[in-house]
């Protein structure tokens, strides 16, 4: 059964409620994870939580709970749902207060756990590839922060979609493909993989560093460095990490053929290296 974890309490996702003085609600004063579980076993658990208490510390919230106390929790919500193919989502907001801008009130993070049926992804998304369209980076200069207020991403993915693409790709005035705007975007030019250092421009995702890892066990070449827009339109292969998709191959661009439309070799070899991370 999907359940929800929020500050202790234990139920359906219908049932969690917060207050309309979340912080979370009014401000998108928050940080958050999405993981996902195979086989009951969550993936890179450790990885996501790190990340989630550096993004709390760039944002200034105290967490209150030990890394062993989150895990627990987080594993804790997962078994009691039963669900073996899950898509976890934590997410700690600042706290519940009186709406202001100052956040000087005392107020304690809220926490919460959902616990998720994984969607089923369609094959033909690997076997066919995806659409993406560019357009100027508009977000904000700490995209490494996982925070909550995602308005900017929330109207690229409704450019997309107007496009009927898959995704976006943020590119910097200088012409620098940045990411996509729920995933991390890699190219391979001339044999070579590349893709954005993770640096305040782009999420680091866990995916993007479980695929760099599979690619220096395949002795893949790979440069992890800035690549330009001309770069991407005549890529050997483009495509995207993400935790809930994996590596999806990208064989259109802007309405550009990329790669002569099909999902490139090394993107399936990737994905089928990263596979066997979790099998
Ligand atoms: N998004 N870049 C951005 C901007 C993202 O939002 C995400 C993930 C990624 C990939 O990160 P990871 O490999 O750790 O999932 C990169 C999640 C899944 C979301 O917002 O739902």
């Amino acid at each position: 059964m999907e359940l929800a974890y929020l500050n202790g309490w234990l139920g359906s996702l219908e049932e969690a409620h917060v207050s309309v003085n979340d912080r979370g609600y009014n401000f998108g004063d928050g940080v958050y994870e999405v993981l996902r579980a195979y086989d009951g076993v969550i993936f890179a658990l450790e990885e996501h939580l790190k990340r989630l208490e550096s993004s709390a510390a760039a944002v200034e919230i105290e967490l209150p709970w030990k890394p062993a106390q989150l895990k627990n929790i987080t594993e804790d919500t997962l078994s009691k749902s039963g669900i073996k193919e899950a898509l976890i989502y934590i997410q700690v907001t600042r706290g519940t207060a009186p709406r202001s801008h100052s956040s000087e009130a005392d107020m304690l993070p809220n926490l919460l756990v959902t616990v998720r049926n994984i969607i089923e992804i369609p094959p033909s998304l690997y076997s066919e590839g995806v659409k993406a369209i560019t357009m100027p980076e508009f977000r904000w200069q700490m995209c490494n922060i996982k925070s909550i207020s995602l308005q900017a991403s929330v109207l690229a993915k409704r450019r997309a979609d107007r496009a009927g693409a898959a995704e976006a790709f943020f590119v910097l005035p200088d012409g620098t493909v940045t990411e996509g705007a729920s995933s991390n975007i890699f190219i391979v030019k001339d044999g070579v993989l590349l893709t954005h250092p993770a640096d305040n421009r782009i999420l680091s995702g866990v995916l993007r560093h479980f695929v760099l890892k599979v690619a220096e066990s395949l002795e893949v070449k790979v440069r992890v460095e800035p690549f330009k827009i001309s770069d991407l339109m005549k890529a050997e292969e483009v495509f995207i990490t993400g935790t809930v998709a994996e590596v999806v191959p990208v064989v259109n661009v802007d309405g550009k053929i990329i790669g002569g439309g099909q999902p490139g070799p090394l993107t399936g070899l990737l994905h089928q290296g990263f596979t066997s991370l979790h099998e």
